[in-house]
């Protein structure tokens, strides 16, 4: 039997150190991975060219390091205890089905959002059963998300965050006033997010703990339409699909939706979005998707149905990636108005107003979130190269930026000369400030797999003519291609592929 491409990225996500099932030797818990070595550097870099470019590279973000264990009463007043649910049913036999998937799967129509007696009322009609034992699936009923547990001697109710922005609106005063940020800025916080997802699948896509990159713009009301990175990425184009486009679709049963393609400033001035902020916070993203590996027809904007949109919201625009198993949200875009800092000042009676030239205001924030798990997936599915006549092995094809390593050394054969050449330029690699590995062991079109596996983008070979005239090999993973370089050259030549320059271009002044 063929394997799919989710099966076939995991076969050497597992092989070679990306990802593996935490706890593995005791049979795993569903939902959750651990990263390995490869992996790690993988998400490492992801994290750093996110935090250079929306964080470091601007005046007016600031990062903060939240806790992931919080009191109950900050998800009273976020609505989190109340609301943040699936919509679930269970058989006789206690296997438990979010509903709304599962329509969606079996029926093509969507789902999410719908209320637990109309979900129901289409499980009657259309006769669907429980998917595991096809047994008949009981009342519909909204589960919680949210893990709990308890708290020091006192037994204090506390639940771990689904999402990393609360911290964030929980320090909001604390960060304005010891920053003395003027309005807007934003706070940004990468850390891990917690959701007891009731059927987590397709590995890290959905699972039961995540890492997210998040940042909440405050912004000045009288003011969302004045974003100061608006000149830069007017002209950005973005994949965009309108409500419109999902209405006619469903009447038409389609299973999928027709995007147009608009400018940043036109996703502005012809109202696609609510405000310019919004617009440029799509932008900004396909730039950043531009170093990831995703070509651009393989990621577009979904304005949200009203009936995903939480009320207070003034208008969800999901980020999607086009995957070997459908359009999955990579990155949730909210316009989340003053809903935020309105609740947490109810919910603690603590003024969380900003003082604007001695009027009281209450900031309206947007909200990039993206999730790294599904983020990192995304990429390596959309790197992965199966093996074909000129190359015998699977390889991933990861931009430079995002590969675990700049560079391997290898002595071409296993003799003491050739090995103590290739440890120098190693070192020397190390000393300069470069990630590279080191493999002697093996025939060496079995190293240069291994290397091209988990995605590393040039091999230097130590060979018996480096002896003679200081030179060594690179051979190139996207061609297989070799040049001959001095060996002085060569630290300097794995260098090049990393300059951020373009990539790093915005730096608003405020
Ligand atoms: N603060 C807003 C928020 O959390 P969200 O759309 O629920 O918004 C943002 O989540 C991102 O977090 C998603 O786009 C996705 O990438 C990631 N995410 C959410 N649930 C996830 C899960 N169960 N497994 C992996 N990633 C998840």
């Amino acid at each position: 039997m063929t394997k799919s491409l989710l099966e076939e990225v995991m076969t050497v996500s597992l092989r070679r150190g990306i990802l593996y099932p935490t706890a593995e030797i005791y049979g795993g818990l569903a939902g959750f991975y651990d990263f390995g070595p490869i992996g790690t550097r993988i998400r490492n870099n992801l994290i750093r060219l996110w935090r250079t470019r929306f964080v470091e590279n601007r005046d007016n973000v600031f990062e903060v390091s939240g806790n992931t264990l919080l009191p109950s009463p900050v998800f009273e007043a976020s609505g989190h205890l109340d609301h943040f649910t699936d919509p679930s049913a269970s058989c006789s036999k206690g296997h438990i089905t979010r509903i709304d998937q599962l329509i969606e799967e079996r029926l093509k129509i969507p789902a999410e959002g719908k209320r637990n007696d109309e979900l129901e009322a289409i499980v009657r009609e259309k006769k669907l059963r429980c998917p595991v034992c096809g047994d008949p699936l009981g009342e519909v009923t909204s589960f919680g998300l949210m893990f709990g547990t308890s708290v020091g001697g006192e037994r204090r109710q506390a639940f771990l965050r689904p999402e990393t922005a609360q911290n964030i609106f929980l320090g909001f005063k604390r960060v304005q006033t010891a920053m003395r940020a003027k309005l807007p800025f934003g706070v940004a916080q990468i850390g891990r997010s917690y959701r007891n997802e009731i059927s987590p699948r397709q590995s890290i896509v959905r699972v039961r703990e995540f890492g997210q990159m998040e940042i909440e713009y405050f912004v000045d009301p009288d003011q969302l339409d004045e974003c100061p990175l608006f000149e830069e990425l007017a002209p950005i184009p973005l994949n965009f699909v309108t409500r419109e486009a999902q209405e006619k679709a469903a009447k038409q049963s389609a299973t999928d939706f027709t995007s147009i393609q608009i400018s940043v400033q036109e996703a502005f001035e012809k109202k696609y979005v609510p405000n310019q902020w919004m617009a440029c916070i799509l932008g900004d993203e396909v730039e950043f998707f531009k170093l990831l590996g995703i070509p651009d027809q393989a990621i577009r904007f979904r304005h949200m149905r009203p009936e995903e949109t939480p009320h207070y919201s003034g208008g969800n625009f999901d980020l999607e990636v086009n995957l070997s198993f459908g359009w999955k949200e990579v990155i949730g875009n909210a316009y989340r108005r003053d809903h935020d800092l309105k609740s947490h000042m109810k919910g603690s009676q603590k003024d969380l107003s900003y003082d604007l030239e001695g009027a009281k205001v209450i900031p309206h924030v947007l909200e990039p979130s993206f999730g790294i798990d599904r983020l990192i997936y995304a990429i390596l599915e959309h790197t992965y190269r199966p093996q074909d006549k000129t190359r015998g092995w699977n390889w991933f094809q990861l931009p430079p930026q995002l590969a675990p390593y700049h560079g391997v050394v290898l002595p071409l054969l296993n003799r003491s000369e050739l090995e103590e050449r290739a440890t120098t330029l190693y070192s020397v690699c190390r000393g300069q400030g470069l990630d590279v590995l080191y493999d002697a062991s093996g025939r060496i079109g079995r190293r240069y797999a291994r290397a091209d596996e988990i995605g590393i983008p040039k091999a230097v070979t130590i060979d018996p003519q480096s002896l003679e005239d200081q030179t060594a090999t690179i051979r190139y993973r996207d061609t297989g291609d070799q040049t001959r370089h001095l060996i002085s050259e060569i630290p300097n030549l794995l260098k090049l592929q990393h300059d951020f320059s373009s990539f790093f271009r915005l730096s608003p002044k405020p």
